[in-house]
């Protein structure tokens, strides 16, 4: 008999929901985004995400229950994100989530949103499965995880300032791309020169650790020395350059990773997994040292539901349940 998990995600932009069958396949994955909304005003507003949250999640339910052609009997876990992300938006998703569990009387699994997204390896690639090594990239996240079982991670490296995402998007809102900025751009940089700019690396050498604050300041100085004399940086190049720059920080340290631990198995996590120049490096980078590689299916990078579903469904089968006192985690850690 398979096991039906029902997942919900409500941590940022995204109000979603998703039935997985057996961790790894997917019966349906219903996503509301609210980015039109959110791009007027150049990023995301905490309080309008609640409330949109809230109008938008019971029929996100329903329709994944429809086209997944399942009714609650048939539901053996209701998987919510319980953090981190944005206390109010988690706390729609968290208290429907309690709301089903305890009228139709099914198990409760608080899902880490991480965890979520490394998820999404599972359901891009039905073979996969730990050990491997994980670059979890997003807009509030940058680090490197060594995922030695379906819920045992361990920190291999961090970033000490910004995520990656929060990096992409900072410039590309600067020269005028707005939000949001990631996909922006990566669309920019396609016809873009990544040699016209040149920016420095990092100059952590004591441990594996990201910073893009450096690269991030010296690209906001590149484009006021330009402006200074009245011209504007161009801005396909700049992204391609800035875009390159990042994800071959990205790279050399997965690389080092790599080293360290001896492990043969990558992937990536996180919004910014779906970057063309990450996803190319990685690629390259997998073929030259004959690594075993997932990238996840474009339509699991970024938020979505069917990545909890499928988290949640290894805790549920590892025994882990989460009672009605569950609460939302603004900071969960892994
Ligand atoms: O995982 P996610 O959807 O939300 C968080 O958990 O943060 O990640 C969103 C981040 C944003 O910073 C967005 O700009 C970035 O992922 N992103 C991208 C791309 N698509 C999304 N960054 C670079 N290139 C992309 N194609
Ligand atoms: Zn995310």
């Amino acid at each position: 008999m398979s096991i039906i998990t029902l997942g919900i995600e409500s941590s940022c932009d995204e109000t979603a929901c998703a039935v997985i069958e057996d961790g790894r396949i997917v019966r349906s994955s219903i996503i509301a985004s609210q980015a039109d909304l959110h791009s007027q005003y150049g990023g995301v507003v905490p309080e309008l995400a609640s409330r949109m949250h809230v109008e938008a999640i019971v029929p996100c339910i329903r329709e994944a229950m429809k086209q997944a052609d399942v009714d609650y009997p048939q539901i053996d876990a209701v998987c919510v994100t319980k953090g981190p992300g944005l206390v109010g938006a988690l706390l729609v998703g968290v208290s429907a989530a309690k709301a089903l569990a305890e009228v139709k009387k099914i198990p409760l699994v608080g899902v880490n949103h991480m965890a979520g997204h490394i998820a999404a390896n599972y359901l891009t690639d039905t073979s996969w499965e730990p050990p491997f090594l994980c670059l979890v990239v997003s807009g509030g996240h940058s680090e490197i995880l060594l995922v030695k079982d379906y819920s045992d991670m361990e920190y291999i490296c961090a970033t000490r300032d910004d995520a990656a995402g929060e990096a992409f998007d900072k410039i590309a809102r600067v020269i005028g791309l707005g939000y949001p900025g990631g996909p922006k751009l990566d669309k920019a940089s396609q016809t873009g020169d990544p040699k016209a700019f040149s920016f420095p690396a990092p100059k952590i050498s004591d441990s594996l650790d990201f910073s893009f604050s450096g690269i991030k300041t010296a690209a906001l100085n590149t484009i006021n020395q330009v402006r200074l004399k009245g011209e504007e940086v161009d801005v396909n190049d700049f992204a391609a350059s800035y875009q390159d720059a990042i994800c071959s920080i990205l790279c050399d340290r997965l690389l080092q990773a790599v080293k360290k631990t001896k492990m043969k198995k990558i992937c990536l996590a996180g919004g910014v997994s779906a970057n063309s120049c990450l996803r190319k490096k990685i690629t390259d980078m997998a073929e030259k040292y004959h690594l075993q590689v997932c990238l996840p299916k474009m339509a699991y990078c970024t938020d979505n539901a069917a990545m909890i579903a499928s988290a949640g469904y290894y805790d549920y089968v590892a025994g882990i349940r989460d009672g009605l006192d569950m609460n939302a985690y603004p900071s969960l850690e892994m």
